[in-house]
């Protein structure tokens, strides 16, 4: 996987890939990253590389001509239609909700350019020329994008092939479409707070019982839109369905 970021400030994404995980991705060659600063491609004397938005309004827009020449100096492709076309991503509070569905696809392309904006935007006609997706990590407003590229980098080259074990992604938060099921580490008693019993049994399939029943308990009291939802795609099987149906009997009888 290949990671270009255009930004108006690399020395925010710089520090990321020199980061441990990363780092041995890298030197491995599994990962490979390119930094653009946009600032290199504005070419009057003051390196500017925004102004005021046509039609009036608050704040200063990319210019899209320094953003252009950096996107095409990155490989972006005008149109769609190119059988080598890196994917393009604006990062923008107005995209589509990124999560690990979006995350496990974008980790099976071969490149992404990620383009941060900075002020109130960049404009349109970028959008229109070059972008492939825009992309929202969250519903709030970022001063930038590059906090945004971050999380969308994290998020998905840990889950390139060979960059780590496929047993730490199978259990995680999300896999499955439940949470990721309490962990304990040593003492066993800390400040008078025993470790489950169960977890020093040595009793692997009451092990894993327990931690299935404590990744539905949780994801349907945090977000029980994730049950509904993989209810409603057939995410489940048998023994997760039951689960949730005897905790939903359980719950009910509270009630009563
Ligand atoms: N830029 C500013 N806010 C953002 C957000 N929530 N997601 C992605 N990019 C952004």
């Amino acid at each position: 996987m290949k990671y270009t970021v255009l930004t108006l400030f690399p020395e925010i994404t710089d520090a990321f890939f020199a980061n441990s995980i990363m780092a041995k991705a890298v030197d491995k060659g599994i990962i490979t990253y390119q930094v653009i600063n946009i600032r290199d491609y504005a070419q009057d004397k003051h390196h500017t590389c925004d102004d005021a938005p046509y039609g009036g309004g608050p704040g200063m827009l990319m210019l899209s001509e320094p953003l252009g020449r950096a996107l095409e100096a990155a490989g972006a492709k005008k149109g769609v239609s190119h059988p080598f076309k890196p994917r393009v991503i604006y990062l923008t509070p107005s995209g589509r909700p990124f999560n690990q569905a979006l995350a496990k696809e974008l980790a099976g392309e071969d490149e992404l350019i990620l383009l941060c904006g900075r002020y109130e935007g960049i404009d349109q006609r970028i959008i229109d020329r070059y972008v492939d997706d825009e992309i929202s990590i969250g519903d709030y407003v970022l001063s930038s994008g590059e906090a945004a590229a971050l999380v969308i980098i994290d998020a998905t080259y840990r889950l390139v092939d060979q960059v780590i074990t496929s047993e730490s992604l199978d259990e995680e938060s999300f896999s499955g479409g439940l949470l990721e099921y309490p962990q304990f580490t040593r003492p066993e008693v800390y400040d008078t707070m025993r470790v489950p019993e169960v977890l020093l049994s040595g009793h692997h399939a009451n092990i894993r019982r327990w931690r299935l029943e404590k990744r539905v308990e949780k994801t349907l009291a945090l977000r029980p839109d994730l049950i509904r939802r993989g209810e409603e795609a057939g995410l489940f099987d048998e023994e997760t369905v039951s689960i949730i149906e005897e905790l939903r009997k359980n719950e009910r009888n509270k009630g009563d």
